[in-house]
């Protein structure tokens, strides 16, 4: 086949993204991501605003996608085709995305795809690792929390998720409750460290139930409460209480997601996959105790581990210009009129 050079743009969130991927004979290769975050604007809000959101997506994509291809030492000329994060997302930052593809496109006259975000994140092992389907993949972030058989290009059996909030949400909350900087999950991690695990009793909620699906706000909570028994009693939050309790929580969610895994595991596994993988994504798959339990389980059941570079786990462009690829190289038509859809399961 001849090699492919596709520009990727990604905004469905609060994360502004280019990047330029190429993929030929040897395999598939990053040759420029270029993430803006937006996490400042948003800061003073205490979550992210729609309208600041796609307003500074519009201001910066562009720039996003110049420097992408300067990095890369290209011309739009040069590209084979454009892949746009088409949704789900925030609409307004979807709608950017779509639109600035679409300007390229028209300018450039290059084929334009449109990617579902999560199917970029579910792909992405295969952009870095060259896995081949199917694989077992778990989607752990902020916004996403769910079990995927990654059959094909276009092909997901999603085997559960969480049916409330998602771990990194959930990290994030106990962070802000007990004073401890945002992106939570990194802070508390780090609190961790010092704590003890079993001092403060937390639920493991839907554990007792069959199945893959996962629960976290019942956790967040309880942990809140004991945040409250710890102030009543001591008459404000000691730093020994603090750490046990980021222990306690973090070995909560690593029990619920590794339980979840196994069951997930033994569903896949059914299917006597020739070449067993499960691979992870999404910023909470950086945690050092969630990484060990996983990459543990998957040695006792014989699986490959997989867990692609973290700057190409959580938001970027990279996967979505490889989605594009891959739904090129499958051959999926392009589609000239891409719609942005705010909801848009796999
Ligand atoms: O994938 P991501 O960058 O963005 C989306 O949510 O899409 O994930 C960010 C989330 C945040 O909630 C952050 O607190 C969490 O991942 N996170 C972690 C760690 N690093 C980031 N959670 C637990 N432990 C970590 N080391
Ligand atoms: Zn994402």
């Amino acid at each position: 086949d001849r090699p492919l050079t596709f520009l990727g743009i990604e905004s469905s969130c609060d994360d502004s993204a280019a990047a330029l991927v190429r993929h030929d004979r040897d395999g598939a290769r990053v040759l420029s991501s270029v993430v803006r975050g937006q996490g400042r604007l948003h800061a003073a809000f205490g979550g992210v605003v729609p309208e600041i959101a796609a307003r500074a997506h519009a201001e910066v994509l562009d720039l996003c996608v110049e420097k992408a291809l300067a990095e890369a030492g290209l011309d739009l000329p040069d590209l084979d085709g454009i892949a746009v994060t088409a949704g789900p997302g925030l609409i307004g930052g979807v709608l950017a995305g779509v639109m600035t593809a679409k300007g390229l496109g028209a300018a450039a006259r290059l084929p334009l795809w449109g990617v579902n975000h999560l199917a970029g994140h579910a792909l992405t092992p295969r952009l870095t690792e060259g896995l081949t389907f199917p694989y077992l993949m778990l989607l752990v972030s902020g916004g996403h929390c769910q079990f995927l058989i990654v059959q094909g290009p276009d092909r997901f059996h999603r085997l559960g998720g969480t049916i409330d909030d998602a771990p990194g949400e959930a990290f994030d909350k106990v962070a802000k409750l007990l004073g401890l900087p945002q992106p939570g999950g990194p802070a508390v991690e780090r609190e961790a460290q010092a704590g003890d695990p079993t001092r403060i009793p937390l639920p493991r909620p839907l554990l007792d139930r069959p199945g893959c699906d996962l629960s976290f706000s019942g956790l967040k909570t309880a942990a809140l409460r004991a945040r409250d028994a710890l102030v009543a009693e001591a008459g404000g939050l000691r730093e020994s209480d603090r750490r046990n309790l980021c222990a306690a929580f973090q070995a909560a969610v690593a029990d619920i997601l590794t339980e979840k895994s196994r069951r997930a595991l033994a569903l896949y596994l059914a299917d006597r996959p020739e070449r067993p993988a499960f691979a992870v994504a999404g910023g909470v798959a950086a945690n050092g105790l969630i990484r060990a339990r996983l990459a543990d389980l998957c040695e006792r059941e014989g699986v490959a581990f997989v867990a692609p570079p973290l700057l190409l786990c959580t938001d970027n462009a990279a996967m979505i210009a490889w989605a594009g690829i891959e739904r090129a190289r499958a051959g999926l038509p392009p589609d000239p009129a891409i719609v942005a859809r705010p909801r848009w399961p796999l």
